[in-house]
């Protein structure tokens, strides 16, 4: 048969250590779970804040299915908007302090549209090296050049728009970087943007619920929420749900609703998901200390790392990767940790770069301070055990320089 050779390719990625299988839990993503049959603490969920469990989201979700029914029926431009998909797009523009919000099926399709609405055939984005998939896809969608400037390296960024020519349109970058859990220097690329006068998107999929004055995220924790032209966020992390918004002016979601491709061409998020969003908003708002007991925890969990010899000092989230480097070990150590009642999942390429492979460890605001102390213990056994001293990772700045230029768009 011509085309892949599946069979091939498959042997290739076992062989490479790159081979990709699915796991199965039982039981809401808390912070405990069974991991094929085995009881296990889950450091690897971006149920952040604990919302995809909670009961009034869970009742939200279900008296939705109850009222509107399951699926949304089709695009909103063909069978109509729900007053669920309204409402939600009301509180969400109001908890950003946006003119407008507008939902996306999820986070990867809010991204591709966003992108390839704003950028065109002769045009130039700038995409930070480790923007999330997503974001790469949109500009391939978008058929703009991308320039992919070295990670937060603004003199980088500023190279390339200086030489654009005119041909600039949008800068996007990740708010928190979802395999390194740093943060974007968001005023230096608003700056550089009003200088080069370019748009810029930012994508809060780690960023809203975790960081930022109640949880709104690093645009606003930067006072940035005037100058920024889209946020991103999704609903399928620390909002417990599934499906995405992007935040704008009023004229800009009138042009996504007319441009950006997801939104048009398919089918409206499931009113459940939507209710459930809603309601975790709520809780957000009337329960701010969910995300500082995630700021608390992330610390712990790093000062814990610490302590075990690792190098952490990259992150300041709850996201806290453990550099290894070599895929296959960081896939034992996994291994090792799983067999010891701890799981996070090793993050291999495509989704790192080579020779940058890592246990991407998400904290939750639900974690007890005893069961962090206990996972960075077994992380640190579990990496000794493969034959890695943990004073021997990477740190990530130096596990970036081993391939700064990563093939992204
Ligand atoms: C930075 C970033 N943006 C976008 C997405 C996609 O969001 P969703 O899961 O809602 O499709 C992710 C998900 O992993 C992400 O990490």
């Amino acid at each position: 048969m011509s085309g892949v050779d599946v069979e091939r390719r498959l042997e290739e990625l076992q062989d490479l250590g790159l081979y990709r299988r699915l796991r199965m839990t039982s039981g809401p993503q808390g912070p405990r779970v069974v991991l094929d049959g085995k009881p296990v603490l889950l450091l690897c969920s971006n149920n952040y804040l604990g919302l995809a469990d909670h009961p009034r989201v869970r009742e939200a979700a279900a008296d939705a299915a109850m009222r509107w029914g399951v699926g949304a029926g089709g695009s909103r431009l063909v069978s109509g908007t729900m007053r669920i998909h309204r409402k939600l797009e009301e509180r969400l523009a109001a908890f950003k302090g946006s003119e407008a919000a507008l939902l996306f099926g999820s986070g990867y399709l809010a991204n591709m549209g966003v992108v390839s609405a704003l950028a065109g055939d002769g045009e130039i984005v700038f995409s930070d090296e480790l923007n999330h998939a997503s974001i790469i896809d949109g500009c391939r969608l978008s058929r703009a050049r991308t320039f992919v400037y070295r990670h937060n390296d603004m003199d980088h960024l500023a190279w390339g728009l200086e030489r654009a020519e005119r041909r600039g349109a949008l800068i996007v970058t990740d708010s928190v970087f979802s395999m390194d859990g740093d943060v974007a220097p968001l005023g230096e690329i608003v700056e550089l943007a009003r200088r080069h006068r370019v748009r810029v998107a930012v994508d809060e999929a780690h960023g809203v619920g975790c960081i930022g004055p109640g949880g709104r995220g690093a645009v606003h924790e930067a006072g940035l929420e005037r100058e920024v032209d889209v946020v991103v966020g999704t609903l399928g992390k620390a909002l417990g749900s599934y499906g995405a918004y992007a935040t704008c002016d009023r004229e800009l979601a009138r042009y996504l609703v007319n441009t950006a491709r997801p939104f048009i061409f398919s089918t409206a998020p499931p009113p459940p998901s939507v209710a459930g969003a809603l309601a975790a908003l709520e809780l957000l708002i009337v329960e701010p200390r969910r995300v500082e007991r995630l700021a608390a925890n992330s610390a712990a969990l790093r000062d814990e790392l610490a302590r075990e010899g690792f190098d952490v000092s990259s992150s300041t989230t709850q996201i806290v990767p453990l550099v290894i480097g070599d895929a296959t070990q960081a896939m034992a150590i996994c291994e090792q940790a799983i067999e010891h009642g701890v799981f996070a999942q090793a993050i291999r390429p495509p989704t790192v770069a080579e020779g940058t492979s890592r246990l991407r460890l998400a904290v939750m605001a639900t974690h007890s301070r005893d069961e962090l102390r206990e996972a960075a213990r077994v992380l640190g056994r579990a990496a000794l055990k493969t034959g890695f001293r943990p004073g021997d990772g990477l740190p990530v700045a130096a596990a970036r320089d081993l391939a700064p230029e990563r093939a992204a768009a």
